[in-house]
């Protein structure tokens, strides 16, 4: 049986002032059996929201990124053993930044490695442009981001590991035009397919796949109605505890259903 996630990603939103109230107001509101929660503030929120959250150790804080390398000449930038403490989770391969700081396959590949070396849970992001998908080429351009973004990651230490993947097909982040139910689950299933011919086996059914891209309190039931698709990653409406709280809500119906809130 796989987790159920809802993860907020809170982009470059708060500050150290203010991201610890939200937190916790999030946490209090979307207390659900069954559903992992994790929050994923800008880096210099970190340790406020750790602290809100501390004694609800039942939300997860996450990081938005993390370099590749472990230390060194690389001003401005965090690596994976500066995030142990303050984080236990990271997302990797953001289209956000794939498009502004021209993150490929192969650096996210070593992102990831980095996250699992550190016992950071990695969510790593794919997701194909609108052009992809009106040309048709949705299914592989995904295939070729989830096999170049593992490459060389032993599948059972991701397993182990708790790596997850997002479907975020880019035409819907932030757009107000979120992906069918449908097409979700059927990318999804591609996913796990990319998965499997890249030798995960057994881990290819396993890996919690999410969808994310304009995900509110309204649509999350068409995406949690599929039986593949294992949870959200928020952007937007993660800010708002109403949205947040509804979103949860709705996953712990799901959690219940499928059995995972014993
Ligand atoms: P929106 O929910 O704002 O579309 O953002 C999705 C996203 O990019 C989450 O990582």
């Amino acid at each position: 049986m796989r987790e159920m996630v809802i993860a907020g990603n809170w982009k470059m939103h708060t500050t150290p002032t203010d991201a610890g109230d939200l937190a916790r107001t999030i946490a209090t509101r979307t207390r659900e059996p069954g559903v992992t929660r994790v929050i994923c503030p800008p880096f210099v929120c970190l340790a406020a929201v750790r602290d809100a959250l501390a004694d609800d150790d039942d939300v997860a804080v996450g990081a938005q990124n993390v370099h590749h390398e472990l230390t060194g000449a690389f001003t401005g930038e965090i690596s994976a053993p500066m995030l142990v403490g303050l984080a236990t989770w990271v997302i990797v391969g953001h289209s956000e930044r794939r498009r502004d700081a021209g993150e490929d396959d192969a650096l996210i590949a070593k992102k990831i490695a980095r996250a699992l070396d550190a016992g950071l849970r990695p969510i790593l992001c794919v997701g194909e442009q609108l052009a992809d998908r009106e040309a048709g080429r949705a299914n592989e351009i995904v295939d070729t981001q989830i096999r170049g973004s593992l490459a060389d990651i032993d599948p059972g230490r991701a397993r182990d590991g708790g790596l997850v993947i997002a479907y975020e097909p880019v035409w819907a982040i932030g757009t107000g035009r979120n992906a069918s139910g449908i097409d979700a689950s059927a990318m999804t299933d591609t996913i796990r397919a990319s998965l499997d011919g890249a030798g995960w086996g057994v881990g290819a059914a396993q890996t919690p796949v999410l969808y994310g891209g304009s995900v509110t309190s309204a649509n999350i039931g068409e995406f949690l109605a599929e039986p593949a698709i294992d949870g959200a990653l928020v952007g937007g409406a993660s800010l708002k505890p109403d949205e947040m709280a509804g979103i949860v809500a709705r996953a712990g119906i799901t959690a219940r259903a499928r059995g995972l809130a014993g």
